[in-house]
């Protein structure tokens, strides 16, 4: 082949490149530039060639071209950054940039060769991708705390409110039965019926609230909480939960308690719905102000490598979790069931003062 061949196809290559494109001699020195190049800099391709990047670009920019230039001689190894540089119209842009040493066929190096692309619509786009993405996490937490504290305030109002007027209403009934002139009449079966309503509504009223949000999450504290949620599994549904706490004397902050309380209260729910399990383990270690949190059933597992994707419960740990500064992992567990791990950062671990 031909010199003049050999240039013809570097040329076609490199004219091909929509990207700018260069090679440069050991010293730096420009032995070919492609048009996406020349087309940027505004400038003839001889003002360039056997040039440096210092007769071309603003001293800045130029020493770092020099320096790059000369940590890919040195290392022999290809080297990719982002910089960014004003435009003709002085507006900033971003490039990434690739620089590599060329060799020759003794595989000493000889040069280096040199791409670069404006990145700046797309770094825009992941720009404004994790705005909106925090945003959404913004949002996500926000209505999840609304939610909450509305749950907080139904529950409270139904338990304190109409879980007082009902005990009333059967203290007054009761009262009316015990003075009723000669019992057991009609009148008095009647009463007795309304006092068995008063007492069943007042038991259903204390479930719905405590469903909403427990009482006792404010009240005695998360360990408590979760005590109650797993006996009160363990009644409705036959569910065996063994709880392992190895501290019981932290004072969590309602947010930590919330959550987790939440992520263990979804989890129990999943056990059973999908898993079929008969039998979860709760395990709770602090360290380092750290509280980690692992809870295992028996059940049927879950696909580690399809997760399923439809259902909020998982969204909705995973979210809790991050929104604590935490992280949360869902998999399958050693012996055929479902492990969910979390991990949740504390501020120095305050200790509860006992009620
Ligand atoms: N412990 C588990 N054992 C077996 N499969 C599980 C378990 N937990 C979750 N899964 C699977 O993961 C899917 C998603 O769970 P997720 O909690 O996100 O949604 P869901 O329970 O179906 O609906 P939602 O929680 O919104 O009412 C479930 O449909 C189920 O297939
Ligand atoms: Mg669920």
């Amino acid at each position: 082949m031909t010199d003049d061949g050999q240039q013809d196809r570097q040329r076609a290559l490199l004219d091909n490149i929509p990207d700018m494109a260069w090679l440069k001699d050991r010293k730096s020195r420009y032995l070919a530039v492609n048009s996406a190049y020349l087309k940027v800099i505004g400038r003839p391709e001889h003002e360039v060639i056997g040039n440096t990047p210092s007769a071309i670009w603003a001293p800045e920019i130029a020493n770092i071209y020099l320096r790059t230039d000369r940590a890919v001689l040195k290392s022999g190894r290809r080297r990719r950054y982002e910089e960014s540089r004003p435009d003709n119209n002085g507006e900033p842009r971003w490039f990434e940039t690739i620089k590599a040493p060329i060799r020759n066929e003794a595989g000493r190096i000889v040069g280096t060769v040199g791409i670069s692309r404006d990145i700046t619509e797309r770094r825009a786009a992941e720009d404004e991708l994790l705005r909106s993405r925090s945003q959404l996490r913004e949002l996500s937490s926000y209505l999840q705390s609304v939610r909450e504290e509305e749950r907080a305030r139904i529950s409270r109002e139904l338990h304190d409110e109409l879980g007082q007027t009902l005990t009333a209403m059967k203290i007054q009934l009761t009262w009316i039965r015990d003075h009723l002139s000669s019992p057991p009449d009609v009148l008095g079966l009647h009463i007795d019926r309304l006092v068995s309503v008063a007492d069943h509504s007042v038991t259903n009223l204390r479930r719905i609230a405590a469903d909403l949000r427990p009482i006792m999450l404010d009240e005695l504290g998360l360990v408590s909480a979760i005590k109650w949620l797993t006996q009160n599994s363990a009644e409705m549904s036959g569910l065996d939960v063994s709880l392992s706490f190895d501290r019981e004397d932290i004072a969590y902050s309602k947010d930590v308690s919330t959550g987790v309380f939440r992520i263990v209260q979804e989890s129990l729910t999943n056990a059973l719905r999908h898993g079929h399990a008969r039998q979860v383990d709760i395990s709770a270690r602090h360290a380092a102000n750290e509280f980690r949190l692992e809870i295992v059933d028996d059940g049927c597992g879950i696909d580690n490598v399809i997760l399923p994707r439809d259902g909020l419960g998982l969204v909705g740990m995973r979210e809790r979790a991050f929104s604590l500064g935490g992280s949360i992992d869902v998999s399958g567990a050693a012996h055929g069931g479902t492990r969910v791990s979390v991990r949740i950062p504390l501020d120095t671990p305050k200790v509860r003062t006992r009620r």
